[in-house]
């Protein structure tokens, strides 16, 4: 229950060779006459079974970030590569062989299952639309394999979304996910919605796969207590800009941005006495829209130790 994801090469904060890398993505929504400035040049990699949290308060851009890595959402500007080949320019047929190496989870796996459909179909469903397998018997072993691997009862194949709970349903979709073998499994506040204890169960499970698979994941939270155990490393999302990044090491205990900080102490401690003294954050968080012709600073980032990226403040 308490363990943490275990070091790689990657808690040193220094990736070689990664899986994902992205440079200066910026992505901006139209909004009657002014601009939603939701991802600002934002450059990160991500390692092989590595996890890489991003963190940061409601409308930061997590989920724009993660939307446009498995290019779901089309990029302003800026570069994604996967594998080492760029993908940020390639249409539906050329992207489709890299599009099988990244999967995403999404927060509601209500919304994400058709309510009309056997379960063991929708995690058949990739496959068939990749064309890497034909109905029939192999491929319903395939299904009945994957529903062991996330600890599915094999006989509930046939069942229906609703008959399962929160924590079932994302066990569903996590097995759609894996189906098709993924490098790369975004998690967009795929626990955020599940009751604590099987929350915990479903992070163990996510945790398993990567050490047996050897899966990176790009895990997106507002719960930092989660991505304490989970990440290998971090990066801190502030009004679509990377405020500060670094081993989980470096962030938890050496925060060097006010932002980090004053997330971080807004973490619920369940022992009054270490309670810190901000127990929740307060004020605003700017606008991140803007009029034609304007736009926010952009970051100047400071590595002040290797791989711990921290942005210049005033
Ligand atoms: N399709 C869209 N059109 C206009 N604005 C959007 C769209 N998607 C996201 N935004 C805006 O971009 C900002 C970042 O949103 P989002 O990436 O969903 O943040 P997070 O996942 O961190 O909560 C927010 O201000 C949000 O309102
Ligand atoms: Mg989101």
């Amino acid at each position: 229950m308490t363990a943490t994801a275990e070091g790689t090469a990657a808690t040193a904060g220094l990736v070689d060779d990664p899986l994902v890398r992205v440079s200066d993505l910026t992505k901006r929504f139209p909004v009657g006459a002014d601009t939603v400035h939701a991802v600002e040049k934002v450059s990160l990699s991500i390692g092989r079974a590595e996890t890489l949290a991003v963190v940061g308060e409601s409308g930061c851009g997590k989920s724009t970030l993660a939307n446009l890595i498995v290019r779901l959402i089309e990029p302003t500007s800026g570069r994604i590569e996967i594998d080492g080949v760029d993908i940020t320019d390639l249409g539906t047929r050329a992207l489709k062989p890299h599009r099988r190496k990244m999967q995403i989870v999404f927060q509601d796996p209500f919304a994400s299952l058709d309510p009309r459909r056997q379960v063991g179909k929708a995690v058949a469903e990739p496959l068939l639309i990749h064309g890497v397998a034909k109905r029939g018997a192999a491929l319903d072993e395939t299904v009945r394999n994957l529903f062991e691997v996330v600890g599915l009862e094999v006989s509930h194949i046939d069942q229906f979304p609703h008959q399962f709970s929160g924590g079932q349903r994302q066990r569903i979709c996590i097995a759609r996910a894996l189906a098709l073998e993924p490098e790369l499994v975004v998690a967009d506040e795929a626990v955020s919605a599940l009751d604590v204890s099987i929350q915990a169960q479903v992070i163990n499970l996510m945790m398993d796969l990567q050490s047996e698979r050897g899966l990176s994941y790009l895990f997106i939270s507002h719960d930092l207590a989660v991505v304490e155990r989970v990440s290998h490393r971090v990066a801190v999302m502030y009004l679509g800009q990377i405020v500060e990044l670094g081993s989980r090491a470096q962030i938890f205990e050496d925060p060097q941005h006010s932002y980090t900080k004053r997330l971080l102490a807004a973490v619920p401690v369940a022992d009054p006495r270490k309670r810190r003294d901000r127990p929740l954050l307060t004020g605003e968080i700017p606008s991140p829209v803007w009029k034609q012709g304007t736009g926010p600073q952009l970051v100047e980032h400071i590595e002040v130790e290797p791989g711990h990226m921290v942005a210049r403040e005033e």
